[in-house]
Parts: C-alpha cells; structure tokens; sequence
C-alpha cells in the first residue's frame, strides 16, 4: 500500500467523502425517526413520514418540481430508469435515445425490444458526445412515444442541449424521459421550464447522500405501469396497487435514514449552489486537461479544452493498457479512478475506445487543484516507463 495521501477521482461512480451533516443526518434518523414511514400513527412514524415529505420538498426545490409527491424514490438511478421505461413503454412503441447512454438505459430498451416489440433508435451524438438537436428531430415517427437522454455523459462529460431537446419533444407530442446520473446537483436542472416529463436521479452522487438513495419525477401527466406492487401503507383493503402518488410507486418499507442524509445533501448542495459547485468542477477539469493534453501520447476523450463539460476526464494513453494504468494509479499513487468501459459501450463505439476502454478521473465539490495537479503528474510519470 502505497505512503502517498489518498486522492479520490471516481465521484461519477459515487461521490466520497460525504458532508458532515450528511453523515449526523442519517445517525439522528437511525437513533431517533427510524420507524416504518407511512406505517402507524405513533409519535416516531409520524417523525419517519416527515423525513420522507421533507426529503422530497428539498428536491423539488432543487428541479423545481412543483409537487413533492410528484417523487418517487427508488434505490438508485438503474431503478429509477426501469420504473420508466417499463412502466411507460407499449408493445409497438418507436423510443428514441441516444449514443452515450449507459447500460441502465440500453439494457432496459434492449429487453423490451426481445420481449414485448419495440423499435429504438439510438441517435449517434460526435465523436466529443455533442448531440445535434436536428438528428433527434430527424428521428421521430409517428409512433415514437419516447425520447431518453442522459443529461451528461459518465464516459466523456459532454452536455446535452437539455433544454432544445425538451422543446422539440413537447412539440412533436413525445414524452422526455432525462438520466441525470450525472448532473443531479452539478447542472441546473428546471422539469418544467426543460419540458422534462420524467427524471431519473441518484442520491449518491452529485447530491452527496448515502448509496441506496435516489428517484424518479413523474411529470403529472404521465401514468407508468407500476412495476412494484405490494404494502403502502394507504387503502390497503383494496386488492390492487393505489393511484395516489407516491404510494403508486413506493411498495415496501423505504429507506428513511438514507433518505434522511440525501435532505441533507440536498441542502448542503442548495446552501453552495448548483452554479458554483459546476464551476469549480468546470475548472478542475480544465486545468486536469491542460495537464494531460501535455503529456506526449496522452488523448483526453469529450469536448475539448475550454468546452463545458461536468467533471469528467477520460484518457487513454499509448501503449498502456486503461486497467493497468488505473491499478498503478491505486497501487502506487494512492489515487482512485475507474477504468474499463464504464457502462457505456456505445459512447465507447462512439470515441473510438471500443478496443482499450479507458481510464476516467472525475472530480467532485470538494476536490482540490493539489489532487487534480497530483494525478497530472502521476500519469506523466507512468507514461515516461512505459515509452520506450
Ligand atoms: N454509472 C456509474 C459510473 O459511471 C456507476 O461509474
């Protein structure tokens, strides 16, 4: 194990560490409010359900959702996305996503594509992960009934034109289903203002709460098919699942205190602002690059330098193998990235990496320049052995 401080660059997997307050959150849930929520109406239930309420208020402060119940929390973003997908799409369906979506999108369609009928077009975005509004629209047909896009992508940190893309979805009557894996609390994100009909979030990364956490909004207009069904705690005489939200969407007992410590991270989050919090990771990432683009036979994947991007770098350097190099980054440098295809084949295909993978340093709020410059200077040490 290696003597050198512990840098850790893998937030687009999950951010650590975690606030304080988020971390007294969930003890105080766990001591004091952790009875069953929506069960019972003894004093510490009660206390239980408000967590739950107040959780959600916080988010819908955040996307600007005008009702909280319009929120269904979900275990993470995977959950969240399959609670969409199978709850909204019909034998028939024409969906269309795009070419950097991650496999918790892909697998979904892909599934329903063998199993009940569907059509998906999956829109190529450039080689950066830029996505031309023009293609989407050049896409729908008249039995398209859904768009999913991935607000950002987890391999390049590319952008997408959220806010055209919901006006032209709006336009042509299709329902926008957004993964904001990684952009819940680092991009802004306005459901009504974007036209977003439904939002799959994590808890556990940009808005700095416990894994286990996260969600989906569920624009009023828009019934899913629930693909849970069990207890809620409300008309339980009645044999099948009820309408009324959110119990539509949450069977089973759910996570207060993790929900207790995703309240604060939401509001760790709010009190910094989602704007400076993309700015300091904007430049992080800047001069991680700027670092890197130095480095003879080093290539950075995604926008270019001076690009808006969220933060992600992605690299691949000659002659060393990504998992190789990420190994010797933990083993010697005490610095944490991920590498491998990062559950993104396509944005993959897309980059040209589809061969080697890639080795992905991602930044979170409370990284600093010292650890951004570290990693600099860790791969340019690695890659002088290894040319020869
Ligand atoms: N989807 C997460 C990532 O990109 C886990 O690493």
């Amino acid at each position: 194990m290696s003597e050198k401080p512990y840098i850790y660059l893998d937030h687009a997997a999950t951010s650590w560490p975690k606030p304080q307050v988020v971390i007294e959150a969930v003890q105080h849930a766990m001591i004091h409010d952790s009875a069953n929520p929506g069960r019972g109406s003894h004093q510490m239930a009660v206390r239980a359900s408000r967590v739950l309420f107040d959780t959600r208020k916080q988010l819908s402060k955040l996307f600007r959702i005008k009702n909280p119940n319009d929120i269904a929390f979900a275990a993470n973003t995977t959950a969240a996305l399959n609670m969409a997908i199978k709850g909204y799409v019909k034998p028939g369906d024409h969906v269309i996503s795009t070419s950097v979506e991650h496999n918790s999108v892909r697998r979904p369609l892909e599934f329903l594509k063998q199993t009940i009928g569907i059509e998906v077009t999956y829109v190529d975005t450039d080689e950066n992960g830029v996505m031309a509004v023009d293609q989407i629209a050049a896409a729908i047909t008249a039995r398209t009934t859904l768009l999913i896009v991935n607000h950002s992508s987890n391999l390049l940190g590319s952008i997408m034109p959220l806010a055209s893309i919901g006006e032209l979805a709006r336009s042509k009557g299709v329902k926008l289903l957004v993964d904001a894996a990684q952009s819940a609390g680092i991009l802004e994100l306005d459901v009504e203002g974007m036209g977003i009909d439904m939002l799959a979030f994590p808890g556990h990364k940009g808005l700095l709460g416990p894994q286990g956490t996260g969600g989906l909004y569920i624009h009023p207009n828009v019934d899913l098919v629930p693909q849970l069904h069990g207890g809620t705690g409300s008309q339980s005489e009645a044999p099948e699942q009820p309408s009324v939200r959110p119990d539509r969407y949450e069977a089973g007992t759910q996570n207060t205190p993790g929900l207790a410590g995703l309240k604060a991270g939401v509001q760790f989050v709010l009190n910094e602002t989602v704007k400076n919090i993309h700015t300091k990771e904007w430049s992080l990432t800047q001069r991680m690059m700027e670092g890197l683009l130095a480095i003879d036979g080093v290539k950075v994947l995604g926008p270019k330098l001076g690009e808006e991007r969220t933060g992600i770098v992605s690299l691949v350097a000659e002659g060393i193998d990504p998992s190789e190099m990420s190994y010797i980054l933990d083993q010697h440098y005490n610095i944490a990235v991920r590498a491998g295809y990062h559950c993104t084949p396509l944005a993959h295909v897309r980059a040209g990496t589809m061969q080697t993978g890639a080795v992905r340093a991602s930044v979170g709020c409370f990284t600093t320049e010292a650890e951004a410059d570290a990693l600099v200077d860790a791969v340019r040490e690695i890659r002088k052995q290894y040319a020869f």
